[in-house]
């Protein structure tokens, strides 16, 4: 059954992710195109209860779509975690005439808008966005391809100079739980080894094939953060095993989650961006728009809990090349 949507609320309460920009700009397009009008608020649920809304012009956006971060910036907020909190909130989402409401994030944004309707029937869709492709229901997050493409490049010049020294590297990578990050830049950089919180089995195969290592080439350990071994861990597990390694170690660490998108990320969130707005018009709520297969699709958010894991078939290519 369609909705009669006449203002939306739009707001990123995750951490950034590069290519919410492009879906910021895609959201206001496409309700512009439908007469509807669009509010960002700004620093996520914490401007959502200082009543800190925005009018949002497609051509402001236009500009900021190739840029990473978010332009609506974004905050923790313990207040919103409190029922009062919830309840100014909706107060200002009442007084603002806003009914809609988009959010980008991670799993803790869709269970944060959860509880809003948990209280009140005001519809809610989101987009799934974040680095670490750990979100079921889509393909890829937003920002994901970024990140990864962050990594890779990165990775590459580590091997300039780790292969000028026949040296190896242990390099960690971003994903909280989830190897995903970890899975596509080991591989993209030829990685001889790729550690992730999935396959804790992983570091038996790497030290059996370092014992008695000798070469005239680098290696490199690629660790996602999520791995049950910290990257110190690891290092001392290596020199233990062979003590003649000149090892070396880098942590990425927030340069993944800058820059400007890709163009799949910006392609991602302007296909996202403009899902959720037909999925509100729709008079569909609870709602994520991912893109599955190539098409776009709507998930509820109750079955977003679970993490998006890595399949068989990413396990066997990390077997086959790092093994
Ligand atoms: O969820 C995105 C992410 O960048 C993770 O990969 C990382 O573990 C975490 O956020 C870092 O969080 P913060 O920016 O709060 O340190």
């Amino acid at each position: 059954m369609t909705k009669n949507i006449k203002h939306i609320g739009l707001f990123t309460p995750g951490g950034d992710a590069p290519g919410m920009n492009a879906a910021l700009y895609a959201v206001v397009k496409a309700a512009s195109a439908k007469g509807i009008k669009v509010s960002g608020i700004r620093k996520g649920f914490e401007g959502l209860i200082d009543n800190d809304f925005v009018e949002l012009k497609t051509k402001q956006l236009q500009k900021t779509m190739h840029l990473g971060g978010t332009v609506l910036k974004t905050a923790r907020s313990e207040r919103f975690r409190t029922v009062e909190g919830r309840e100014v909130a909706l107060q200002n989402i009442h007084d603002n005439h806003i009914d809609g409401l988009i959010a980008i994030g991670g799993d803790g944004t869709f269970r944060g808008i959860s509880l809003l309707s948990e209280i009140s029937d005001i519809p809610c869709i989101g987009i799934p966005g974040t680095i670490d492709n750990d979100t079921v229901g889509t393909d890829f997050t937003l920002g994901f391809d970024s990140a990864v493409n962050t990594a890779m490049n990165c990775i590459d010049n580590i091997r300039d100079t780790a292969e000028s020294h026949n040296r190896m590297f242990v390099i960690e990578v971003m994903g909280r739980d989830s190897g995903y990050i970890g899975v596509y830049s080991g591989l993209t950089s030829g990685a001889d080894s790729i550690l992730i919180p999935e396959s804790p089995q992983d570091m038996t195969y790497l030290l059996d094939k370092i014992h008695g290592y000798e070469s005239e080439d680098a290696f490199i350990v690629v660790l996602s953060e999520g791995n049950e071994l910290s990257i110190d861990r690891v290092s001392q597990q290596i020199r233990q095993v062979n003590d003649a390694i000149d090892l070396r170690v880098c942590k990425l660490g927030h340069i993944q989650r800058g820059g400007n998108p890709t163009a799949a990320d910006r392609m991602l969130g302007i296909r996202l961006g403009v899902a959720a707005v037909n999925a509100l018009i729709q008079g569909e709520s609870n709602k994520m728009a991912g893109i599955c297969n190539n098409q776009p699709v709507l998930t509820p958010f109750s079955e977003i809990a679970k993490q998006h894991a890595i399949d068989a078939e990413q396990q066997s290519l990390v077997d086959l090349f790092c093994r």
